[in-house]
Order: C-alpha cells, then sequence, then structure tokens
C-alpha cells in the first residue's frame, strides 16, 4: 500500500475565523486526508500575540509569529489576518515560494487583485477565496465555474452580515444601532475596524469582487459608488416601516447601455426593499444575492454571511480542492479578466427614490415642493404627509419618485435644501428590488 502523501498547511491568522479553521483541520483530518488524498498537517499558525488568551484553545507549539519560516516550507497558506499589510506581502511571499493560498480577504483582494492573481498564473499556484464574499454562501465558485458559460446581467443582494444584523436588529427588535452592533461584535460579524462594515467599505469591496468575475472585467473597490449605514437612524426605519418598506444595505452590479454606450455600474447603498420581497426576509448576519444570467434565468444564493465557524467552512472547501490540485499536479485555474468595460459614474444610473422633508406645516408648501421636483423633470409617484408637530408647525412629508437619474435626484435635494418651506431633508433612500 502506498503511503498517503503530507501536505503542509500554514495558517495566518487565530481570530475569529481562523481559529475555527484550526479546530476543524485538526477535529476532522481523517476526513480531510480521505476527500483531499493527503493529510494535511497544520504546520504552524501565524499571531500577533502567541500568548494572548483564546476563545478557541489552541496548540501553544504551533502559534508562531516568524511568517517568513512558516510560509517557505507550506504547500498551502491560508490567509485569515485581514488587512492590506503585512496580508499582502505574506500572500506574495507564499505563491513564490510555490503554495497555493487560500484567502477570506475581501480588502485584500479588491485592491491588489490583479498583482496576485498575476503572479498566480505566472507560477501557475492557485488563489482560491470563497470566504471573501457572502462568508459560508457558495458564490465564487459558482460565478467563476459553474455559470462560466453564461452571461450575466446583473447581481444584486445584501453582502455584509453584520449591517444587515444592525438594521434587522433595529427594525424587528426596537434595538439602538449601538447595541446591534455591540452584540455582531460578540458574534464576530464585524471587522477588525468596524467602519469597513458601517461605512460599506467591505460591502463595496464584495461588489468588486463579485463584478470583477460576474463581467470578466477589472473591477476594483475605487469603482464601487458607496454609501453606509451610519446615516441609518431610527425614524428612517419607522417611516420605512409605516411604507410597508424595510432599510437593506444593498449592493448592486449591472451592465448597463444607454447614449452613452456600455458600461458596468457597481454600487453599494442602503435602500428601501418591501416587506413583500424576498430580501425584506433576510434577517440577522444572513446574506443573498440574486444573479440574474441571460440564459439561467433568475438564481438566489442564501446563507449565513458573517461568523468564525460559517465561514470556515468556505475556507476548508478551499483548502480541500488546494490539496487536490496538489496532488492531481497541473497550473491552478487563473481569474478571466479578458474585458474592460468601462464603469458608469452614478449619476447615469436610473433608480426611484423616497425623500423625506420636514417641511412648514402651511398652505401652498406641498405645491412648492412638487414644483421643484417638476421642474427637475423628477415625477412625483406618491406623496403622504406622515407625522403633524402642531407645537412647531411642522409636518414630515414623504414623497415617492418615478424613475430617474440620480443626476436628476441630486439637483433636486440640493434645491429643496435651500428651499425656504422645506426645515431639513430627513432622509434620501432608492427604493429597489421592484
Ligand atoms: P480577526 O481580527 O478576528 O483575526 C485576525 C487574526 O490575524 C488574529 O489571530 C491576529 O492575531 C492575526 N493577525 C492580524 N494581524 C497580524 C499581524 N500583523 N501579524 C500576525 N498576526 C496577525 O479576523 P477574522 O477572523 O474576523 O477575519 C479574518 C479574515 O477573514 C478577514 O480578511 C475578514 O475580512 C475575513 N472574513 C471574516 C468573516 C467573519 O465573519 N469574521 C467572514 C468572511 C471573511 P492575534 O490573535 O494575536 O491578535
Ligand atoms: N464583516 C463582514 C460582514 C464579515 O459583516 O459581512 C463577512 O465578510
Amino acid at each position: 500500500m502506498t503511503e498517503q502523501r503530507t501536505l503542509r498547511v500554514a495558517l495566518l491568522g487565530a481570530g475569529s475565523v481562523g481559529s475555527q479553521v484550526a479546530r476543524l483541520l485538526q477535529e476532522h483530518a481523517d476526513d480531510f486526508a480521505e476527500r483531499s488524498g493527503a493529510r494535511l498537517e497544520l504546520a504552524g499558525i501565524l499571531v500577533r500575540d502567541p500568548d494572548a488568551p483564546r476563545d478557541v484553545p489552541l496548540p501553544r507549539e504551533l502559534l508562531t509569529t516568524d511568517a517568513e519560516s512558516l510560509i517557505l516550507g507550506a504547500d498551502i497558506v491560508i490567509e485569515l489576518m485581514g488587512g492590506i499589510e503585512p496580508a499582502r506581502t505574506h500572500v506574495l511571499a507564499a505563491l513564490r515560494s510555490g503554495a497555493d493560498v487560500v484567502t477570506g480577504n475581501k480588502a485584500l483582494l479588491a485592491t491588489h487583485g490583479a498583482e496576485i492573481f498575476e503572479l498566480a498564473d505566472q507560477v501557475g499556484a492557485s488563489v482560491s477565496y470563497e470566504a471573501a464574499v457572502a462568508a459560508a454562501i457558495p458564490i465564487i465558485r459558482p460565478l467563476r465555474d459553474s455559470l462560466a458559460g453564461d452571461r450575466i446581467v446583473r447581481i444584486f443582494g445584501i453582502v455584509n452580515g453584520s449591517t444587515n444584523f444592525i438594521l434587522d436588529s433595529m427594525d424587528r427588535q426596537g434595538l439602538s444601532a449601538e447595541e446591534a452592533q455591540r452584540i455582531a461584535t460578540e458574534l464576530g460579524y464585524l471587522e477588525a475596524d468596524p467602519t469597513l462594515d458601517l461605512e460599506g467599505y467591505d460591502a463595496a469591496q464584495k461588489a468588486a469582487i463579485l463584478a470583477s468575475l460576474a463581467f470578466h472585467t477589472s473591477v476594483e473597490i475605487d469603482d464601487v459608488y458607496r454609501e453606509g449605514i451610519s446615516d441609518v437612524t431610527a425614524d428612517m426605519i419607522e417611516d420605512a416601516r409605516r411604507a410597508g418598506s424595510v432599510i437593506k444595505l444593498l449592493a448592486v452590479c449591472e451592465r448597463i447601455a444607454d447614449a452613452e454606450g456600455e458600461a458596468i455600474s457597481v454600487r453599494v447603498y442602503p435602500a428601501l426593499i418591501s416587506r413583500e420581497h424576498p430580501l425584506a426576509s433576510v434577517h440577522g448576519g444572513n446574506n443573498a444575492v440574486f444573479v440574474e444570467a441571460e440564459a439561467a434565468g433568475p438564481l438566489m444564493f442564501y446563507g449565513a454571511g458573517a461568523g468564525g465557524v460559517q465561514t470556515a467552512s468556505a475556507v476548508l472547501g478551499d483548502v480541500v480542492s488546494a490539496a487536490r490540485r496538489h496532488i492531481a499536479g497541473g497550473v491552478g485555474v487563473g481569474e478571466t479578466p479578458r474585458q474592460s468595460l468601462p464603469t458608469a459614474r452614478i449619476g447615469r444610473i436610473t433608480t426611484r427614490y423616497q425623500i423625506t422633508l420636514e417641511v412648514a406645516d402651511l398652505p401652498g408648501v406641498l405645491a412648492t415642493v412638487a414644483g421643484i421636483l417638476s421642474e427637475e423633470q423628477v415625477s412625483v409617484a406618491t406623496a403622504m404627509q406622515t407625522v403633524e408637530n402642531a407645537g412647531d408647525a411642522t409636518a414630515r412629508l414623504v414623497i415617492g419618485t418615478h424613475q430617474a437619474t440620480e443626476q436628476a435626484l441630486s439637483d433636486t435635494v440640493t434645491r429643496l435644501a435651500e428651499s425656504s418651506v422645506v426645515t431639513r431633508v430627513a432622509s434620501v433612500l432608492r427604493v429597489e428590488g421592484e
């Protein structure tokens, strides 16, 4: 009987995700050996502080701060440190030394993906990153492999678990944003720097990765229009509830064709979704991604979008694939950014909007507001006065528009804010999913 090969696995990072990867690699070592055709030996785990207390107990002798030695002897390097440096340096060093790389680091891929994939192509190694988008949900492999024979038109969905958890907890349990964020942190959903989640950077990084794969074109973080959830207030969530909607942080990647030609639009922002829409039922830290392909039609991917052990599942799936490739030989599957479609500026995009205004509760106010919208070519679909405050003679006016361009909307909002009848533009939200 031939002896089974052993592959050395280096793990960079033992935080929420890395610690679970280490635990599962060791607990299910026999299963991994059977599935991949090699014994996967955890050679070491890179951390900042080997003596720091850890929620998941890890063998002290595996913990190290010596990245260079750990990477040099490895067949597979799993990068779960997060951030750009030193993660970028370690990933490039791993590829140069002939190792396959598995990473969950969307920040790194959305900013240095081209450099990393180019080096992987040169050396014939693989870079796998199923965990980088929508955590446990298989979405990278379906886009890269299963749908490689189709033409993707649009991707639309919730790709950030922590902000979904926060918005959902504010809506369903009436929690404050701060309380919901505290719980999301305890659950390991937030990035080490929570502004990445709250300001939409994390979702924008994921949107860039999805758009690159879907449209076979190179999309980087700077190509993505981004707004986060930090301006979403309890009042806005209440307004949405009254209108039969919820607020979700959405990522939209789509092909567009207009008078300026063909382009792609990649954007992330909080938007109103009808409570009837399937995305309204995506609760807690879950994600859901709709993919619309020309031949396949609409497809929906749903599941855990954050969390240590859930994400470890996606990481370990990539590790098994990398191990199989190592055993079988041959080069890694490269990326295919062959087209170079331009990215449309946000002003070109057409959407419906909901504008909430605090106005003076006086005759003629509605006519003045409607006049501004009409002059800017923004057509009113609905108008509703939701709250009156007799004390200071103000009212809350919620206006739903028909489709309008972002440019027309932005000009309208500037004029409304300057109008003497408008006390405050309380919120401007896009309406999606119709
Ligand atoms: P954590 O912040 O929980 O863990 C990071 C780990 O990396 C820690 O063990 C830390 O060491 C180590 N580390 C960080 N910087 C260094 C450094 N300079 N030198 C040595 N070690 C370092 O991150 P997560 O586990 O949450 O996330 C890891 C990656 O996975 C990120 O890219 C993240 O975006 C991605 N991801 C996370 C998900 C989640 O739900 N958490 C879901 C999907 C992807 P020490 O322990 O000593 O501090
Ligand atoms: N911070 C990320 C999120 C983790 O909340 O979605 C998963 O990528």
